[in-house]
């Protein structure tokens, strides 16, 4: 049936509206209201931790309404402090230094623990390198430059890159491993680097990222989540998982920290092969993604459209898609990653997905280790480190600030 042009245009109107209005293309975002939001959630944890202890929270089972917490030496440590510095920044008010302070002085014993696993990075990287940003404080800058040199006695030079778990040398027989989630861990050294520490630090990073480039790899740029190398001939012997599918399915967290990785050193090296690759990285997962944007915790998953999402690989996309906008020269595919971007922060900002009056968490819907069987379906807080630090993100840009 032929329509006339005033028809088509009623229709075409229609669509786009019944479109925007969908849960599955929530289009607007306002960052004020969700940092408010974060604000008012984080309020909530801080009164849940006991005033008295070590405490740092870690993850919220569905079903549950209270944090599990760890320690100083658990991964997760830094992320808690981060949000506080992160809350701190976003609104200056001084009972969120003080928190950031607290937590923060929480994690000095890491200083004894020398170069334990590659997690130093997101440890000290997110409590006291970004205490450091904020206070110029002399104390942490110490404690990050000896934190950076700790790190590097992981690097082996035969191979390139960074002893990850230095635990699953003989624990599953990996001579040599590298995980995908160390491309993170590289900003520590590279910040050293450049604030006093020594500058062999810069090159084992560009080092460890081209080695990663190179090796990590399926032809169709999915990520490996571990690659196991022989330490006699320096060689790669084999790309595997640990908490992906299995070994040839593209984890989604760990895509995620690639993503994140290669667009961070590109911005610290300004080698054009890193914002490529960062691109080509993002390229695969962004084609894969589910309807709403957030993905299943593993893209390979049989059980998919039934498994577990993993909010925290849509925090941590987002954040970098915003600072990769930054970088890609083509300003119409810079302009698709930073409207992707939007699009999974606003979807996260949905009641679907925010836990509101179920837990003091800001997510739900998480997935942290699906083999192992721990916190599936959780509220995790590296995703909401990543939240808040995306929707900071946007209000940068939103504020005409270019690169972020
Ligand atoms: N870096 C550990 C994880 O992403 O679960």
């Amino acid at each position: 049936m032929i329509k006339t042009l005033k028809q088509r245009r009623v229709i075409t109107f229609l669509s786009f509206s019944l479109v925007s209005l969908s849960p599955l293309y929530a289009q607007t975002l306002n960052a004020d209201k969700e940092i408010h939001y974060c604000e008012q959630q984080a309020s909530k944890t801080l009164l849940q931790l006991p005033p008295l202890s070590n405490d740092l929270p870690r993850s919220i089972d569905g079903g549950k309404t209270t944090w599990r917490c760890t320690d100083y030496a658990d991964w997760c440590s830094g992320f808690w402090p981060g949000i506080l510095w992160n809350l701190y920044a976003s609104t200056g008010k001084s009972a969120w230094k003080m928190a950031a302070e607290k937590y923060t002085a929480q994690l000095k014993p890491l200083v004894n623990h020398s170069g334990f696993d590659h997690d130093l990075g997101f440890m000290i990287f997110n409590s006291f390198g970004r205490g450091y940003q904020l206070t110029k404080r002399t104390t942490y800058h110490q404690l990050l430059l000896a934190a950076a040199d700790s790190l590097a006695t992981l690097y082996n030079p035969k191979i390139g890159t960074i002893l990850s778990w230095p635990k699953m040398v003989q624990k599953m027989g990996w001579p040599h491993n590298t995980i995908i989630d160390n491309m993170m861990n590289l900003e520590l050294l590279f910040w050293a680097s450049k604030h006093g520490g020594d500058k062999k630090l810069y090159d084992i990073a560009v080092k460890h990222a081209q080695t990663t480039l190179h090796n990590h790899f399926r032809s169709d740029y999915s990520a490996y989540h571990v690659v196991v190398y022989d330490t006699i001939s320096g060689k790669r012997i084999k790309g595997v998982t640990h908490q992906g599918y299995d070994d040839n399915s593209m984890w989604a967290r760990g895509q995620a920290w690639a993503i994140y990785g290669f667009t961070m050193c590109y911005r610290e090296s300004k080698d054009p092969a890193f914002l490529t690759f960062a691109q080509k990285v993002a390229d695969v997962y962004l084609d894969r993604l589910p309807e709403d944007l957030i993905p299943f915790w593993d893209f390979n998953d049989p059980a998919i459209p039934h498994a577990a999402k993993d909010a925290s690989a849509a925090c941590i996309t987002a954040s970098a898609l915003l600072e990769l906008y930054g970088y890609v020269k083509d300003r119409r595919k810079a302009r698709q990653y930073k409207s992707k971007a939007i699009k999974m922060l606003s979807q996260l900002s949905t009641s679907k997905y925010q836990s509101g009056d179920t837990n003091p968490a800001f997510l739900l819907h998480s997935t942290g280790n699906h083999p192992a069987g721990t916190e599936i379906d959780a509220s995790i807080i590296y995703a909401d480190y990543y939240y808040l630090e995306a929707l900071m993100r946007v209000k940068k840009l939103q504020a005409g600030v270019k690169k972020i």
